[in-house]
Parts: structure tokens; sequence; C-alpha cells
């Protein structure tokens, strides 16, 4: 095996990782990958709920059945579960013959937070407190909005999305149609520490350009602007960037990166900014849609797996916190904590 496969790790087991926009799942059923594992995500009554994807009857894929009136149908024999997981019909059976105790599906944890549903891959008796989910202030702050971005299915391993995330001398070369400086090169002297809320990261000034395509998100018209940031990583795998103008508009971006596999990952932000809520959401977050299409466009070049051990790729000062984060996760991986 590769040496650098972290997607069996069983370290990895112990959070919750976003794996559909709760609008998407409606009522479902809907095929999800986490961790190589395929689940089926439905809405039932109370709320919703995910199974392994495999029916206990002759394994067929129950995100390829239907919901009707909160149960999930299989679409081979149709054997029927409710939200619980319970095996409520056994359409071949007669009537007065029970259904077999072990047709009953396991029904693991998920949550509903920030627009998004967190899926951790253990029966739902032993799932963490969903309170390691990384809390973002803002979302109990009446000043500002949520906006939510489609999840979408990137080719690319994970490791190598939060790299990037905690990565900025790739702006002025990766995200030349957007808001990279191709002035701005040279990258400060940067202190990791911890920031606000959960995250650990570094604080820094950005001199970005402000294309037209920019300003409903920036709320600027000039060409360059002056942005104040910190970007900052919460294991295992999400990083939380915060764009603050001159003008007092705070714009954050939780960047959310779901292994579903060694290879591939599910990948959205959301967006919290206290600005008037007068443009549609739709033209705030087609900005930042282009920069994550220009960063997807570059990872999905690289080929392979993200080194673990730090040696096998060679790193420069810039590269300090994208550095610490796979250190940490690295750590993590190994069963030590992260520190
Ligand atoms: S395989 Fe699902 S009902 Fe037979
Ligand atoms: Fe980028």
């Amino acid at each position: 095996m590769d040496p650098n496969s972290f997607a069996n790790n069983s370290e990895l087991r112990k959070f919750w990782y976003p794996i559909a926009r709760a609008t998407d799942v409606n009522p479902g059923p809907m095929s999800v990958k986490l961790l190589n594992q395929n689940y089926v995500v439905w809405r039932a009554a109370d709320g919703f709920s995910v199974a392994v994807d495999r029916c206990p009857h002759r394994e067929a894929p129950l995100s390829a059945g239907s919901v009707s009136d909160d149960n999930l149908s299989c679409p081979y024999h149709g054997w029927t579960f409710s939200g619980d997981g319970v095996c409520v019909r056994v359409p071949s059976a007669l009537p007065d013959v029970p259904v077999p105790p072990r047709a009953h599906l396991e029904i693991l944890g998920v949550v509903e937070r920030y627009g998004l549903l967190w899926l951790c891959p253990q029966p739902a008796s032993e799932t963490p407190a969903d309170s390691i989910i990384p809390n973002i202030s803002q979302e109990a702050d009446s000043t500002f909005r949520r906006i939510n971005t489609p999840v979408e299915i990137w080719q690319t391993s994970t490791p190598r999305l939060v790299d990037n995330f905690m990565d900025f001398s790739h702006f002025p070369f990766v995200h030349t149609t957007t808001f990279g400086n191709s002035n701005e090169t040279v990258i400060p002297k940067l202190d990791l520490g911890p920031l606000e809320g959960d995250f650990y990261g570094y604080q820094y000034g950005v001199n970005a350009k402000n294309p037209s395509t920019a300003e409903a998100t920036s709320g600027e018209q000039s060409s360059f602007v002056e942005r104040e940031m910190s970007t900052g990583f919460c294991l295992p795998t999400f990083v939380r960037s915060t764009i603050a103008y001159h003008s007092g508009l705070s714009h954050i971006l939780l960047l959310l990166s779901t292994p579903r596999d060694d290879f591939s990952s599910y990948f959205t932000f959301v967006v919290w900014r206290n600005d008037d809520f007068s443009t549609p959401a739709d033209e705030i977050i087609s900005f930042d849609l282009a920069i994550g299409a220009e960063d997807k466009a570059m990872l999905e070049q690289v080929s392979g797996l993200l080194p673990l051990d730090l040696k096998q790729t060679v790193s420069v000062q810039a590269d300090k916190p994208s550095v610490e984060w796979r250190r940490q996760f690295v750590k993590l991986l190994e069963g030590a904590g992260a520190d």
C-alpha cells in the first residue's frame, strides 16, 4: 500500500465531515462516499438518516432506490426501511412471517450544521460530540448572513486541498483571473498561533486585485483593495479564512474538504458576511466560486498523494503554515493527538 495512504486510518473516523447540503437531500436517497465507504442519505420524518449503502438482503445499493412516506425502499426486491433503520416491509413475505432481525440497517450519526449534513462514520451510539465541528461565531450574529455553495467533487487528495488553502504563495500564479497580484510574490515572515475560535494559523495583509467581477464581493470599486486576513486550520481537514476590508465589511470563508477516498474529495465553502444583505447571494459568491475553480484546475493536475513525510517535499519559509498543518495531521494519524 502507498505509505501516504490515509483514508483507512481509524483516527480519521472520530470526526464529523460535511457530505452534502441539506437542501440537496429532499428527500433523497443520495449516495455519498466518506473514507472509502459508500453511504445512503435520506430525509425521514425526524430528520436525516444515513446508513451504509448496501441492502442487507442481496447488497443492492439503497441509494438507487426511492423514498416514500419517510421510508427508504430498496430497488431490487422492495425491502423498506424506516428512518431509524427498522426493516418495516419485506414484500415477498407472507403476512404472518416476521422480518428477520438482521434485516435492519445500522444508522450512523449525522448532524445538520451551517446548512450542511455532517457525517461521522461510526454507529450513532459511538459518535463524538458535535461540538468538535468548528465553531463559527458569526452563525449566531444577526448582523451576518450565511451563504452556502454547492458540494463539489474534486479529483484531488484531501491533504492537497488543505495544503493549498493554508498557502498563499500561489495567489499570484494560480489566481490570475481573480485576485492574484503578480507584483506581490514575496511572503513576509509569518507567525503561527491560535486564532479566534477553534483555528490555528496566521494573520496577514494582502493587496488584492479587485476586477469588476470582484466588486460585489469586496464592496469596493478600486482596481486594488487592501484586505486584512487570517487563515487557520482546524483538524482534521478544515480551513477558515477571514477577510476584513477597510470599509468595515467582514467576509468569512469556511473551506471544507472531505476525504471520499485517498484520491478524491468533496469540497464546499460557506460564507458569512456583514453586508447590508441587498446584493443577491449568487452575485456575492460568484467571485469566490471562480477562485475555487482556479484552485481546482491546478490541484487536479497534481497526481497522487501528498507525502506525509515532510522531507519528501521541499518547503520554504512561505510554506510554514501548510507544513504545520501537515505536521499536526500526521500526528493525528499516528494517534498522538494534536498539540
Ligand atoms: S437486495 Fe435489497 S431488497 Fe433485495
Ligand atoms: Fe487558492
